[in-house]
């Protein structure tokens, strides 16, 4: 028989911890990875540091265009600002078309790919063999972050690290192109009530089902 890739696809908000869930995945099931938030962060970086606005959506197309994955290892894509910038830069469709076949690029070559993001089992890889919506209630998002901040020695308000969570949601939800949402097929996964070891447990069961 001819083998195809293997794609899992796993979208959720902001601060669910799908980067954790799906790169331990990725290990499991001998597979790249790839952040796809990690694309949007670095254009949003970029533009600000050039003094660029980010509303300017003919500008952030071309500097989408233009990405380098040398750009992927700015140091300070992680942090809360850069995810501010991503998703800001994110609801610009020019932005969004320029990274479609780099992305498609990780699910089309063997042996496959996990890929984390927002869109991936709508819009990147609608045919993806598993689709997980990795989901937590705002509150508990916001009391990860803050606890996670807080254990680098980052003194932060949880009600405003909640605030950021809803913000970074209804923009993420509420553009027009490629929303946040479930793909009609994605399995739910609420870690509401879950570590991350539960997490990586239930992502396997739902996996290990659909692989044979
Ligand atoms: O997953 P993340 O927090 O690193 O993503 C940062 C922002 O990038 C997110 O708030 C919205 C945008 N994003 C997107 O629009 N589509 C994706 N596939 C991944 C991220």
């Amino acid at each position: 028989p001819t083998e195809k890739p293997f794609v899992i696809a796993i979208d959720g908000p902001a601060a669910a911890g799908k980067g954790t869930l799906a790169e331990r995945l990725a290990g499991h099931y001998g597979l790249p990875y790839l952040d796809t938030g990690l694309l949007y962060r670095a254009i949003g970086r970029l533009m600000a540091d050039r003094g660029f606005d980010l509303d300017d959506a003919v500008l952030a197309g071309q500097i989408a265009e233009a990405l380098d994955p040398e750009d992927l290892k700015h140091p300070g894509l992680r942090g809360r600002e850069s995810g501010e910038l991503a998703s800001r830069v994110a609801v610009h469709p020019s932005v969004r078309e320029a990274l479609v076949a780099f992305q498609r690029g990780y699910a089309t070559r063997m042996p496959g790919a996990v890929l984390d993001g927002r869109d991936i089992g709508t819009v990147i890889c609608p045919d993806a063999d598993v689709k997980i919506y990795v989901t937590a209630s705002p509150e508990v998002r916001a009391r990860r972050r803050t606890d996670e901040l807080a254990a680098k020695g980052r003194s932060v308000d949880y009600e405003r690290i909640l605030a950021e969570v809803r913000e970074r949601d209804a923009r993420d939800s509420g553009r027009q192109t490629a929303p946040l949402k479930p793909a009609p097929d994605a399995v739910l996964l609420d870690t509401s009530h879950l570590d991350r070891d539960g997490a990586f447990a239930a992502a396997t069961a739902i996996i290990d089902r659909r692989r044979c």
